[in-house]
């Protein structure tokens, strides 16, 4: 990923993290080999590490692919904790339950297939995280969708919002400028205190007051 931190400077960090566990590890390879776009594991540490210090117990997932990020939440979250799996591919969400069985992480999730979109509209009960990581075109549907089915003082925690830096660039794209709506949005918001990390893709904290 590039265009955000130095080369050299994203090397570093990413050479000092621990190793994953198996599991983990292997999803990172088999991303890598089919180019699927996960979090990696700087991202997936900071998914982890928040959801830890803000006690989170339920998390809402829109867009997780074959359940890397799925697993570092369902760790963080811990017996009685629950994860609500998202993606609109049927296959990815075959070899996402897999992963989860042998992580040993699948009674904390449910996996649902279809739109996130949809079904987060359709959830009743607020929750403590919701991760947004869909099509980007769809990024500001999302603020608006999002931010009723949160709690009070929990997290709405989004990726890939610096974009490769494209958001710095001119004449930005269709899907830039739908990121560059958002990043607006999620800042001039009353009811959210923002922070946009500037690791890996850029990854935006949102909390709600
Ligand atoms: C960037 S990948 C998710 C990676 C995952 N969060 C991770 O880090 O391990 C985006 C995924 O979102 C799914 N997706 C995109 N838009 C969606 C939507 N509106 N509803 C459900 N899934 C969607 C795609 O099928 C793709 O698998």
């Amino acid at each position: 990923m590039g265009g955000i931190t130095v080369s050299e400077v994203e090397d570093y960090l990413y050479a000092m993290l621990p190793p994953r566990e198996e599991v983990l590890a292997e999803i990172e390879t088999e991303a890598a080999k089919n180019d699927v776009p996960i979090v990696g594991p700087a991202v997936g540490r900071i998914l982890y590490q928040l959801a830890i210090v803000s006690g989170a117990k339920k998390v809402f997932e829109m867009g997780s692919a074959i359940g890397y990020s799925t697993i570092w939440w369902a760790q963080a979250v811990g017996d009685g904790g629950r994860v609500v799996y998202t993606d609109g591919d049927h296959k990815n969400a075959d070899k996402a339950r897999r992963y989860f069985e042998r992580a040993g992480v699948s009674q904390r999730i449910t996996v649902r297939v279809g739109d996130a979109l949809e079904m987060l509209s359709e959830e009743k009960e607020p929750y403590d995280i919701i991760f947004n990581d869909v099509d980007k075109a769809d990024y500001p549907r999302v603020f608006r969708l999002a931010l009723p089915r949160l709690k009070r003082g929990g997290l709405f925690i989004t990726d890939n919002v610096l974009w490769s830096g494209k958001v710095a660039q001119p004449n930005p794209d269709a899907q830039t400028k739908a990121i560059l709506e958002f990043n607006k949005m999620i800042y001039d918001s009353k009811d959210l205190f923002t922070t946009i990390l500037p690791i890996r893709d850029g990854v935006s904290v949102c909390v709600k007051k």
